[in-house]
Formats: structure tokens, sequence, C-alpha cells
């Protein structure tokens, strides 16, 4: 009876124990009610081949996949929802997905696919949505798409597209939302959208698209919505829009100087237009869309006198809302232009009014349409390309050796990118006083001379990326008084070209990523000298000091420092931007963070970087100041055990700990529990000690044998006794070469590690539930 019984257990347990270790995979966790199978940041390199037929839920995230073979899931035939995001995929092999007829939805979002093949996708037909955003990709092959003929939703974010070939979306013939946005998209084939019957929603935003693509948006026929803003556009056009249903269009944040009363005639049902961040100075009533409800022109320098008057007349008795502020003359100055009655909009001076009536005359002379003209001969140089309807003129690669004249008076774009100039003298650009975006990329340049933009009054966007210039003359802006970007990455500058900026009241955005700048000095480089720079691009130069006063700018939002030879981190000069939003001191050599490092900033950062900088310790106190206001923080790849208490980062939407060699012991228990309480995906791996050293900190067990440490510090008493490794960063600090940063300082900053900490008495052990969060 007793062997019986006993055998009989065995028997059960054996049964049982086989049917788990069948059912999930090791490395996995598995809900059997939900059908639902987790194996998360797992560096798995391929798919487990275990997992239960009857999955539906299957979470990959965050492995080393590479390459997806052809059929990777005929074993789980049944699942809906499939997540590889942060998978390291490179390729989908043709026929990968092929036997997943019933997957509804597909995440391969930030991953590493450079191309979408012709039957990559097959077999996928009950697909509503498939986020491929966050990847590399710059070509859609024609076909890529044509068996997902039920898809809802198609996500291409922050790729690096720049061209849409025709057709490249055949056979989503249930799409609704196509999203497009953060591409380099300059070049859409006319037919780029054709046979997108069913799309309502089209997200074009933040490309690099200089003019609206008329002919391909004719294509999709029921767009109701298209977000074009962010991209830089200057001038639209007659009938640039032809889109009949199209009900929400988004142009702002563009570089629009002009639009034509016409360009939206045949945008008959247009609801809510957003003009809002452009340079419009005047706007006349637009002609077509009978039914619009709100325009928004915030951000714009509108000047409210008599030109105005039409379109404020036209806003009142068509009860169209116009949003938006005049920026002058002074006495309606931020006066709001729903509030401005239209007898207010006066031009007072006799040279206003002189001004307006030539203006009119030159408005009524331009203003035949196209078609009624006789196909005249334009001018142009020899050598160059120019038109006149778009107003651009280009002579791109063209192998001229001096910058040609005689373009189009009326030129808003001027490309001469590519050619051999090697030095540009004064007055290089007579007769060019409309250009608003001049490009002279990879021309060899290695001098310009003073005055050589002379006469550019509209100049916007000067782009003199990868060139050879090694200084600026301090008159080389000399007459360009509007430029509001400025593009000079990939040249060879030994110094941040603060004198040359000094003519430059407007700037804006500054690029001077890959340069020789190797000092920021407290020259007045910024607030006396660009009151308005937002941006500061400085990645992959050498600099190794920034001196306290060297970024005095009260405006400044964004700054990259990343990839750079700090060896500190610059908080002193940081006083001096207290509205930094986002700083990136990535791939740099900073190998401690002292207490209070971005205090100067704390109110205003949204956004910290500092991934691969060797940093070996943070100090607790590293982040004080940081509260709910700080949405993303990286410290990827570097040296950290530890890390500071990330719980008062309430408002954090990325954080990036991976590979980091974390001391998991009951010291970084604070880390685990605010890990399993955030709805965030947070990837951490243990370092040490050896046992766990691989595993992610969310799986290993070391943290169940830790007390309850919630209590306040007082109540702690010691518990269990660490490994003597506290003193590692100091070590393998003076190890290093090439390391500037004196050792002495994390040796009185230090703060006591808390490994030393006493702790509170053992309570009984809790399990720490091995959540997962989605
Ligand atoms: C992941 O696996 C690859 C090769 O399979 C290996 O080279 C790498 O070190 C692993 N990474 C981690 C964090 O375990
Ligand atoms: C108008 O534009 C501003 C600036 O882009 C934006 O903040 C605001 O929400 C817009 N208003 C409407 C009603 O669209
Ligand atoms: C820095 O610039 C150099 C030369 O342009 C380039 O080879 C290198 O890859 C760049 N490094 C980074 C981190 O961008
Ligand atoms: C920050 O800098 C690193 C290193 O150059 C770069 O890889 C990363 O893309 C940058 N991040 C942002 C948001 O600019
Ligand atoms: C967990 O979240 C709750 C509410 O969001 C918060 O009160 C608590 O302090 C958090 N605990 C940890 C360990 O972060």
């Amino acid at each position: 009876m007793l062997f019986f019984s006993a055998a009989a257990l065995l028997l059960v347990l054996a049964l049982s124990s086989a049917v788990e270790a069948g059912k999930c995979p090791r490395v996995c966790s598995c809900d059997s009610t939900k059908l639902a199978v987790t194996c998360v940041g797992k560096n798995l390199t391929e798919i487990p081949p275990t997992i239960e037929e009857i999955t539906v839920k299957l979470d990959l995230r965050n492995n080393n996949l590479q390459v997806l073979p052809r059929g990777a899931f005929t074993l789980t035939p049944y699942l809906t929802h499939l997540n590889l995001q942060r998978c390291n995929i490179i390729k989908v092999k043709e026929g990968a997905f092929r036997t997943l007829g019933r997957l509804v939805s597909l995440n391969m979002a930030n991953n590493k696919i450079t191309v979408l093949y012709q039957e990559s996708f097959d077999g996928l037909s009950s697909l509503k949505e498939l986020h491929l955003d966050h990847n590399r990709v710059e070509e859609i092959q024609p076909g890529a798409f044509t068996q997902l003929g039920f898809l809802n939703m198609l996500a291409l974010t922050h790729n690096q597209l720049v061209y849409i070939p025709n057709m490249a979306f055949q056979g989503l013939n249930n799409i609704k939302w196509l999203r497009l946005s953060h591409n380099a998209l300059n070049n859409l084939d006319p037919e780029a959208f054709a046979g997108l019957f069913t799309l309502s929603r089209l997200s074009l935003d933040h490309n690099e698209l200089q003019f609206f693509p008329t002919q391909t948006m004719t294509r999709p026929p029921e767009v109701t919505r298209l977000d074009m803003s962010h991209n830089p556009m200057t001038y639209l056009g007659e009938e640039s829009v032809s889109m009949p249903k199209l009900t929400h269009l988004y142009l702002n944040h563009m570089s629009l100087q002009d639009l034509s009363d016409q360009a939206l005639s045949r945008a008959p049902l247009l609801s809510h237009l957003d003009l809002s961040h452009n340079q419009l100075r005047y706007l006349k009533p637009l002609s077509g869309p009978e039914a619009l409800t709100s325009l928004n022109l915030t951000g714009n320098p509108v000047y409210c006198n008599c030109y105005m008057r039409p379109l404020r007349g036209w806003a009142s008795v068509r009860g169209v809302k116009l949003l938006g502020a005049c920026a002058g003359p002074p006495h309606l100055s931020e006066e709001p232009l729903q509030a401005v009655a239209p007898l207010d909009l006066r031009c007072r001076s006799r040279a206003e009014t002189l001004k307006a009536e030539f203006e009119e005359d030159d408005e009524s002379a331009g203003s035949i349409p196209p078609t009624a003209k006789p196909k005249q001969k334009v001018k142009c140089p020899v050598n160059c390309d120019c038109d006149i309807e778009v107003q651009h003129a280009t002579c791109e690669g063209r192998g001229h050796t001096k910058v040609p004249r005689g373009f189009p008076t009326k030129t808003q774009l001027l490309d001469l990118r590519s050619n051999h100039f090697h030095h540009l003298p004064a007055n290089s650009f007579p007769g060019t006083s409309q250009v608003v975006s001049l490009h002279l990329e990879l021309c060899k340049i290695h001098e310009i001379e003073g005055g050589a933009f002379r006469g550019m009054r509209n100049l916007f966007y000067l782009y003199l990326s990868d060139n050879d210039l090694t200084s600026l003359d301090p008159r080389a802006f000399a007459g360009a008084p509007e430029l509001n970007y400025l593009h000079l990455e990939g040249n060879r500058l030994i110094q941040f070209p603060g004198s040359a900026l000094a003519l430059l009241p407007s700037l804006f955005v500054l690029h001077l990523e890959r340069n020789a700048i190797s000092k920021l000095e407290p020259t007045g480089l910024l607030s006396s000298v660009t009151p308005k720079l937002q941006e500061l691009f400085l990645t992959n130069n050498t600099i190794t000091a920034i001196a306290k006063g060297a970024l005095d700018s009260a405006f400044l939002g964004t700054l990259h420092l990343d990839s750079n030879q700090l060896t500190e981190i610059p908080t002193q000069a940081l006083f001096e931007a207290p509205n930094l939003e986002e700083l990136n001191l990535s791939q740099n050599s900073i190998r401690w963070v002292g207490p209070n490092a971005f205090k100067p900033i704390s109110h205003s950062l949204k956004r910290l970087y500092m991934d691969q900088m060797g940093m070996e310790k943070m100090s607790r106190d590293a982040l004080a100041g940081l509260g709910p206001g700080l949405r993303a923080l990286t410290v990827r790849g570097n040296q950290l055990e530890e890390l500071p208490d990330l719980s008062p980062l309430t408002g954090l939407q990325v954080v990036d700990l991976q590979d980091n060699p974390l001391m998991c012991d009951c010291p970084l228990l604070p880390l685990r529990r605010w890990m399993e309480n955030v709805s965030l995906e947070v990837i951490a791996t243990c370092g040490h000690p050896p046992e766990v050293r691989g595993q992610n900190v969310m799986d290993v067990h070391v943290f169940t044998s830790c007390p309850e440490s919630s209590a306040p510090p007082d109540e702690r008493v010691v518990v269990a006794p660490t490994p003597p490794n506290v003193q590692k960063p100091k070590a393998s600090l003076s190890k290093e070469p090439g390391v500037k940063a004196s050792p002495a300082k994390p040796k009185t900053k230090l703060p006591k590690p808390p490994k030393n900490k006493p702790q509170r008495k053992p309570v009984a052990t809790k399990v720490i539930k091995n959540k997962k969060t989605l």
C-alpha cells in the first residue's frame, strides 16, 4: 500500500514535470490561461523550439535574433500577437512569417532592418498592425506589402527612407494610417501612394521635403488628415494641395515665407489648417476651403497692417477662427489676431503705403496663372537648371569652379552642392535676395571671404557641411542677418566660430558636428552673440573642456556634446543654460558623476543621454533635483555596478540601463523594486556576483533573501556580508590611461556606498513575483 502510493506519487510528479518542461522553455515564462509566452531579454539567438503550439501571444523583446529565417514560426501557427522589439534583427528572410495567418499585431520596432524584401511579410493575411519604426529601413522593394490586405496601420517612422518609389505600398487594401514621420524623405514618386484607396491618415512630418508633393498627394483619394509639419518647405504655390477629402492639414514648423491664396483651392473640405511656426508675414484670404473653421498662425511674424485686413475681414465673415498674434507694428504687437478689428489694420506711413502699392503691382503681375503664360525662356546660368514655378535652381555636381551668376530673381532654393569652389570671394551671390535655402555642401571650400553672402537678405538655411573650412572670417556671414539654420558639420574648424556668429542674431540651430574643436571658451560665445540659439550640435569634436561661461545662453534647449573627450560633467557651465532640455554626453570618458551634477538644469532637463562613457560610479545624488520632468535617461554600456535611486523620476518614458555589470545584491533591491513598479520596459543585467552574471535583474532570485528595505535607514541593521569590491572604481580609475579626472575627487566625494549601510533586520523572505512589464 505504502509502496504503491509512493510509486503513484512519483509517477505523478514525473509526469507533471515532463509536461511542464514541454510546455515552457527554460528561459521563458508562460501563462497557460492566457496562452502567453514571454522570453524577454535573454539574448536568445533563435526562437525557442519548445514553445507550445497553442500559444497566441509571444513576447520575444530584447533578444539577439539577427536574422529571421524562412518559416521562423512554423511551430506556433496560432499566434495573434508577436513582439520582436529590440531583437537586433538585421534581416527578415522571405517567408519568415509564412505560417502566421492569424497574426493580428506584429511589432518589430527598434531593430536594424535596412531593406524590406518582396516577400518578407508573406502569409500575414490577418495582420492589422505592423510596427517597423526605429529601424534603418532605406529601401522598400516592390511588392513588400502585397500580402497585407487587412493591415490598418503601418508604422515606418524613424527610419532612413529618402525616397518612396511608385506603388511602394501596393496591396494595402485596408490601410487607414500610414506613418512615415522622422525619415529623410526628399522625394516621393508621383505614384508612391497609388492604390491606397482606404487611407485616411498620412503622416509625413519631420522629413526633408522641400516642396509639396502635389501630384503624389492626389493619388490616395480618401485622405482626411495629412501631417507635413517639420519639412523645409519655403513656398506653397497655386493648387499645391489637391486633395478632395482633406479636412486637417498640418503645415506647421516649416519655413513657409509665402503661400499663394490659391494654394488650397483644390482642398474644398479643409476645416483645420495649421500654419503655425512658419515665416509668414502676411496672408491673403484663401480660396477653396469653404468649410475652414480654424487657421493657426501662431508663431509667425505676422505684421498687422493693411495687408492683413482682407484676411481679417474674410475670417470674420466666414467664421474662421484665427489663432496667433501680431508681431508688429509695435502698438499691435502680441495682440491676438482674432481680437484686432479690421479697421485697426492700417498702413499709416506714406512709405508703407507706397511699399504696399508697389508689392500689390508686383503681386498682380506675378499672379497670372502659369498655364496661361506662354512658355517663356527662363533666365538661368549655363550648366544649371532653373524652375520658375517652384522657384528652385540647381547646379548640383556640375563641376563648377566659380559660383554661377544670373539666377532668376525669384529663386528661393539654390542648390550648388558637390562643385569645386575652394574659395568663396566677397559678393559671391549677387541678385539672390529671395533665396531662402542655399546648399553648398561638398564644395571643397576652405575659405569664405568677408561678405561672401552679402545681399542674401532672406537666407534662412545655409548648408556648408563637408567642406574644408579650418576657420571662419569674422565677417563671413555679413549681410545675411536672417540666417536661422547653419550647417557647418564635417569641416576642420579648430575653434568655435564665435565671432563669425556675432553677425547672425537670429541663429536658431547650429551644426558643428565632426570638426576639430577642442575647447569651448567663455568669450561671450552665445547669449550676447546668438541670443536665439536653441540647438547646438557639437558631436564628434575633440572637446576636453568647457569653461564656465562658455554655454551662456538662456534659450539653449538642445546640446549635443557626445563623442568628445570630456572627462567630467560640465556642471559649472550648465548654470548658464537654464532652459536646457536635451543633453547628450554619450561617448565621452566620464568615469564618475558626482553629486548634483545636473542641479543647474534640473528644472528644464527632459532628456539625458550618458551611454558608453566608461562610467564606473554615479554618486547617489548624481541626479539630485531631477524629478517628474525627466522623460529619457540612458546610461547604456557603462561600468556601473550600482545606480542612484530612480524613483523620483516618475515621468520617465525611456530608460536604458543595458550593458552595465550591476552588482545583484541587496543594495540593488530598490532598483529591482522600482523596475517591478514602473510600467516601462527596463533591461538591466547582473554583472556580479559570478553565479548570476548575465542574468536579467528581474530574473535573479538573490533578492528573495534580502530584508525589506523600505523602512527608514535608521531602523536598519546589518544583514548580509557583501563582496569586498567597493574600491574597484577608484582602482581602475587611476589605471586608465588618458584619464585626467583627478582620482582624489571621487575619493573625497564618493558617498559611502550603500552596501555598508546598516540594514533592517531580516523579516520573513518575501518572494518577489517575477513580473514582466509589457
Ligand atoms: C549574447 O550572445 C552573443 C553571441 O551569441 C554574445 O557574443 C554576447 O556576449 C551575449 N551578450 C550577453 C549580454 O550575454
Ligand atoms: C496652434 O499652433 C500652436 C503652435 O504650434 C499650438 O500649440 C496650438 O495647439 C495650435 N492650436 C490649434 C487650435 O490647433
Ligand atoms: C567621428 O568622425 C569621424 C570622421 O568624420 C568618423 O570616422 C567617426 O566614425 C565619427 N565618430 C562618431 C562616433 O560619430
Ligand atoms: C547621443 O549620442 C550618441 C553617441 O554619439 C548617439 O549614438 C545617440 O544617437 C545620441 N542620442 C541622441 C538622442 O541624440
Ligand atoms: C511604486 O509606485 C507607487 C505608486 O506609483 C509609489 O507610491 C511607490 O513609492 C513605488 N515604489 C517604489 C519602490 O518605487
